[in-house]
């Protein structure tokens, strides 16, 4: 299956992601009801740096449709490189990709994650590798238990395949709400668990980007030989941009440290 259209491959996207992350789209009917439109401020993605996945594969299905790169981010700890991708048209959504630096990581790990990528068809690029689910067999549950001892990013890649990892909801576009504190306050009424890793809003205004996530949902997945085990899935997040006095324009770009811990909203021992 191809997307041929940008339009098409966000539809595509938040199809499937509204499945696995039952709690976005219920966000989403509960700003509808307050009269609110959602705009998107970002799409999330995540690979292993090996080809034919690696970030700038993935990045081609955007710069196809005009988009370029915006930045690069590193992520020490958790092994991990990012490029954001910007469009000329403000209204459409930064793209946010993360690949693991396989190498850093143990034998065992290269090894399982290498038989991972050699299931993806060669010859494939850019939209097909997001379109064509799911990207390898299911892995035993005891592989994924593995993987996640080593890196819970590794782990949820391995179950997942490549698909989004969250969507991102403007604040800025929403007219009922005056700042991003007000707008978790109303999740935690509403029912919703946020991620608290260094303080639910990462960021800060002086930064330009103040962002915060709640965490992933567990729901029952798909392992080898057909078991089935609730693991955390997809979370949503939110982000608030400020104009850079530099440009006078919205800041289109990431904040590397608050990315960091944004990616512990699929933490396995704290998923809800
Ligand atoms: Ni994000």
């Amino acid at each position: 299956m191809s997307e041929t259209t940008l339009q098409g491959l966000f539809d595509f996207f938040w199809a499937d992601y509204s499945v696995i992350t039952p709690d976005a789209p219920k966000i989403h009917a509960l700003l509808n009801g307050r009269g609110e439109t959602i705009v998107n401020d970002h799409i999330a993605f995540r690979t292993f740096n090996i080809d034919p996945i690696g970030v700038e594969a993935l990045g081609s299905a955007f710069t196809a449709f005009g988009y370029s790169t915006s930045g690069e981010y590193h992520f020490e700890k958790k092994k991990l490189r990012a490029l954001s991708y910007a469009h000329p048209d403000p209204m459409l959504p930064h793209i946010f990709i993360s690949e693991l630096l396989t190498g850093e990581f143990s034998a065992e790990l290269q090894d399982i994650v290498h038989g991972l990528v050699a299931q993806v068809p060669a010859g494939r690029t850019g939209g097909d590798i997001f379109t064509d689910l799911p990207t390898w067999a299911p892995v035993p549950f005891e592989t994924y238990k593995r993987i996640l001892e080593e890196s819970e990013y590794a782990g949820w890649l391995s179950a997942f395949g490549i698909r989004v990892n969250h969507f991102t909801v403007l604040i800025n576009a929403l007219k009922t709400f005056g700042s991003l504190q007000e707008f978790n306050d109303w999740l935690k009424v509403e029912g919703f668990v946020l991620n608290e890793s260094g303080g639910a809003i990462k960021g800060t205004p002086g930064e330009l980007l103040e962002q915060s996530s709640i965490m992933a949902r567990r729901i029952p997945w798909k392992f080898a030989g057909g078991e089935m085990h609730d693991i955390p899935t997809c979370y949503h997040e939110f982000a608030r941009r400020y104009a850079d006095p530099a440009t006078g324009e919205l800041y289109r770009g990431f904040i590397a440290k608050s990315a960091d811990r944004i990616f512990e909203s699929t933490d396995s021992d704290k998923a809800v």
